[in-house]
């Protein structure tokens, strides 16, 4: 049989809505065998300032300026003229023109929307031309960075109550989560969030503390303290067949650049004052003895990097120190950060990067020097499961894609499901 070919036809891109109501590109390639690709591409709500940055209209008489045409043009324009007739599965020699056309060093100039819908899509064509499952693709374009054998699902860790900009606006922590033990299977770890998803809403319920969902999918609900929602994830756990501590563990996302006050220092609701770094510090310290945190993102403002190094220093033997804000899956800022041993983790965003191999490059300096690695969504999703091959093609150690509910968050989580039975039966799809 003659060798269809793999080079890039055409691009299709267009304005589609996230599951916030927002704008986002979606892109399709297409090759001249005819297979073809489609990605669409997440943001953040809780941006960090290190972050690419994705191109908007700014058209206030558009989706509130929030439009995505100009980007979408980039994709039929500049980009189309100098990728089409490029060979899909080249990931790295495509990245690097759509890395080059743009120039800047964040993407502003094409988007970082419009450069990783292109990116993302062009691995998606490239696996459906190879005849090969997504993750199995993308295990092979990583191969280079790190050669790694497939052999789990990496560990969720789920979001079951939203607060900070993702809430309904009284918790300042902005992710509550429950992180089963990473010896259970994916299977089983996905029932036993749901068993606490549903165990968190009937205590919220007698309560009558239930406000809504947030942005992930968890509750946001009316509480006073950021203390309160953590008591509230514990007696969901201890009324439940699961032990803490045993099958599951406490995680949180602070995103704590959002409540740090410009003078220095942190001020949270649960207690009277403002408190300087240092007190933060110890609070955090204490929190940490109270609930035996596993996972503990962003405890820290993205530029308090002294902190960052005094408190992995204290408590980041026995607690996943991860940088989210702090690093913005930047190369640069992941090399400082082991430099100094300013965490133990890494939240990885493929747009927060911009392209799939920067992406891949990011990941394996985590591996080399033992940096643990999470690939999260973001608060603005799309139905697209690509992120759930890509975590599983580069065996991250855990995945946070929200809480086990609504489509956009479960869209990855069934994804999972699927591979997981794939890898099990031996077989190669
Ligand atoms: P974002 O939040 O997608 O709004 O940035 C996710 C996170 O902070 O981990
Ligand atoms: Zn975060």
């Amino acid at each position: 049989m003659a060798q269809l070919s793999t080079k890039i036809h055409s691009l299709i891109a267009r304005e589609i809505l996230d599951s916030r109501g927002d704008p986002t590109v979606e892109t399709m390639v297409i090759l001249e065998s005819g297979y073809r690709g489609v990605a669409s591409v997440p943001a953040g709500t809780s941006l960090g300032k290190y972050e690419s940055v994705e191109l908007r209209d700014h058209d206030e008489k558009r989706y509130g300026g929030m439009g995505v045409l100009k980007a979408v043009s980039n994709v039929h324009g500049a980009i189309a003229s100098k990728i089409k007739g490029m060979d899909a599965l080249d990931q790295g020699g495509i990245d690097k023109v759509l890395i080059d056309l743009d120039g800047s060093k964040d993407k502003h100039v094409l988007g970082s929307n419009s450069i990783l819908s292109v990116s993302l899509a062009t691995a998606a064509a490239a696996a459906n031309a190879s005849r090969m499952p997504l993750y199995r693709y993308i295990n092979q374009v990583f191969k280079p960075f790190s050669d790694t054998q497939m052999t789990r699902i990496p560990t969720p860790t789920f979001n079951i109550i939203n607060g900070g900009k993702h809430g309904a606006g009284n918790l300042d922590f902005q992710e509550f989560h429950i992180v089963p033990a990473s010896n259970k299977s994916f299977s089983v770890a996905l029932e036993m969030g749901v068993a606490v998803y549903k165990g968190v809403k009937e205590i919220l319920k007698y309560r009558n503390a239930v406000y809504s969902v947030g942005y992930e999918g968890g509750f946001a609900p009316n509480l006073f303290t950021n203390m309160d929602a953590l008591e509230i994830l514990a007696e969901a756990i201890t009324s439940g067949p699961y032990t803490f501590g045993v099958d599951i563990f406490f995680g949180l996302d602070l995103a704590a650049s959002t409540f740090r006050l410009e003078r220095g220092g942190y001020k949270i609701k649960d207690k009277a004052g403002a408190l300087s770094s240092a007190d933060f510090i110890r609070y955090l310290v204490e929190l940490h003895k109270k609930y035996r945190l596993l996972i503990l993102e962003d405890p820290l403002d993205e530029d308090d990097w002294g902190n960052w190094v005094a408190l992995s220093k204290e408590i980041g033997k026995d607690v996943l120190v991860v940088g989210d804000d702090l690093l913005a899956t930047n190369p640069e800022r992941l090399n400082r950060a082991i430099k100094e041993g300013a965490c133990s983790a890494i939240l990885v965003k493929p747009n927060q990067i911009g392209s799939l191999s920067e992406f891949l490059g990011v990941i394996a300096i985590a591996k080399q020097a033992g940096i643990k690695t999470i690939v999260s969504h973001r608060s603005g999703e799309t139905n697209d499961s690509f992120i759930a091959d890509l975590a599983v093609g580069v065996q991250s150690d855990y995945v946070k894609f929200g809480a086990p509910a609504r489509g956009e968050r479960v869209a990855k989580y069934n994804r999972l499901l699927q591979i997981e039975t794939e890898l099990a039966s031996g077989k190669s799809f």
